[in-house]
């Protein structure tokens, strides 16, 4: 069996790598328009960061994996093409700012369609909204082309940091697919490959329409808790509650769970906030409008807790930012990963050059990405090292959760900071008391502040 995989991207080269590995007799070759990324996949430094990608890699590429621009010919002999290409959300036109940009998707089809040798089964992996395998079935069935195209959804439910693990024990897999004999048989096929390493009873098998719905669903679930405690932490700052004892005093509710209740400057990614959007435009489009409302209100929420954080920040130094410097520790949106798409930190260190701040940013992945977000900007740098970032700085902001902030020598690095310093964990991931009593003025997210010389806020 041949499988192709159109786009090399964060879920295109770690899914492949891993079906690779558990599933040696298979050839797969991943095809992406971009010569740099599989350039890039095809050398030593890998075109994004995550743990145990590598090694994983290393397993299979060469023997059954494959990364290559030759889309055309790969197409030619496929059996099972995965479509794994970006779905960002619209800029122009009708829907623009909501709905998904669906023209990747679509060029996609219009190559399958154009290249293939045989019947096919494709394969939605991107995010996608409800009914786009119509479309796709559409698209692929116009013209001449004699041959059957089975499309299913299987949408891809891995999160950056933790990808590998992710595929390798995920909670579930989900394949939907038209509920004819053609589409039972290609569900089949493809529970099969999953089922080299995940149990039978975690491949879901539903109709096309619900596989679709439930990443999207899922997403927006997700994000909506983040929100939700990031509602209440905006409350505890107001009332001396402690964002951290409620999460745990309400998270230990077995109906609520304790994980995704990290109170936090807000999700960032490429996925929650153009997933939601999307979400809201589909609910619009078939006149639910409260439904709609309801869940824009997870965007507004996560927006608003960013300008809470720089508010904060202007007025507890005093209403003015301006000529004074800021570290920023972490621009990945998230820890272990080098991905900064819509990452809060950089909503915050615009708002900051905005304010005419010096803004040096550190972190320990994505610091190139940082550099080709932002590009050359007036009072702006970008220093691997920590503490040289923090060196004379008025502020050091923690913008990412990495494992290695929380371990830094604060005591070095309150030394070498401008007084009084200011400490801003936009992650609650460090221990506020004893940062204060180094000296800091510390200002965790919906916990107490620890302030020295300065007025309680
Ligand atoms: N990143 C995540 O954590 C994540 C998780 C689950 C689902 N998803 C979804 O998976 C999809 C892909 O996301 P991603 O983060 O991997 O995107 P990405 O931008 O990292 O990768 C997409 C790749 O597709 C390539 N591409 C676009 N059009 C192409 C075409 N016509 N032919 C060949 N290559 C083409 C691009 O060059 C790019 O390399 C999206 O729909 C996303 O919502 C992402």
């Amino acid at each position: 069996m041949k499988i192709v995989c159109i786009g090399a991207g964060y879920v295109g080269g770690p899914t492949m790598s891993v079906i690779a590995s558990k599933c040696p007799n298979v050839i797969i070759e991943v095809v992406d328009l971009s010569q740099e990324r599989i350039n890039a996949w095809n050398s030593d430094f890998l075109p994004i960061y995550e743990p145990g990608l590598s090694d994983i890699l290393k397993e299979s590429i060469g023997r059954n994996l494959f990364f290559s621009t030759q889309i055309e010919e790969a197409i030619e002999q496929a059996d099972i093409v995965f479509v794994s290409v970006n779905t960002p959300t619209k800029t122009f036109g009708k829907g623009a700012g909501k709905a998904a940009n669906l023209e990747y998707i679509e060029k996609c089809a219009r190559t399958i369609r154009q290249y293939a040798k045989k019947d096919l089964i494709v394969v939605e992996k991107s995010t996608l909204p409800v009914r786009t395998a119509e479309a796709m079935e559409k698209i692929l069935h116009s013209g001449e082309s004699p041959y059957h195209f089975e499309v299913l959804s299987n949408p891809e439910f891995l999160a950056e940091g933790t990808a590998i693990q992710d595929l390798l024990v995920p909670d579930r897999v989900l394949i939907g697919g038209r509920q004819t004999e053609s589409g039972i048989v290609a569900i089949e096929k493809l529970a099969d490959l999953y089922a080299h390493w995940v149990p039978r009873e975690r491949i879901l098998r539903t109709n096309t329409w619900s596989s679709e719905l439930s990443k999207l669903a899922s997403n927006a679930f997700l994000a909506q808790r983040v929100s939700s405690i990031n509602a209440i932490s905006q409350l505890c700052e107001e009332t001396e509650a402690d964002v951290g004892e409620v999460s745990k005093a309400i998270g230990m509710d077995e109906r609520i769970g304790s994980k995704f209740l990290n109170s936090s400057i807000g999700f960032g990614g490429s996925c929650f906030k153009k997933d939601i959007l999307n979400l809201v435009y589909l609910c619009r489009q078939y006149g639910l409008n409260e439904a709609a409302d309801y869940w824009d209100q997870v965007v507004i929420m996560n927006d608003h807790q960013k300008d809470r954080f720089i508010d904060k920040m202007i007025k507890t130094m005093f209403n003015t930012i301006s000529g004074k410097k800021v570290a920023i520790l972490g621009f990945a949106f998230k820890a272990d990963t080098g991905d900064t798409r819509e990452s809060p930190a950089d909503y915050v260190v615009k708002q900051l050059l905005e304010e005419h701040c010096e803004v040096t940013i550190s972190d320990p992945e994505a610091l190139e990405n940082a550099k080709k977000d932002l590009g050359e900007r007036k009072n702006l740098s970008f220093e691997k090292d920590p503490y040289l970032a923090c060196e004379g700085a008025d502020a050091t902001v923690i913008m990412t959760e990495w494992q290695a902030y929380k371990s830094l020598n604060f005591e070095k690095i309150y030394t070498s900071m401008r007084k009084p310093a200011f400490l801003f964990d936009g992650r609650n991931i460090l221990d506020h008391l004893s940062i204060h009593q180094l000296g800091f003025n510390v200002f965790p997210i919906g916990k107490p502040s620890y302030v020295h010389e300065l007025k309680k806020v």
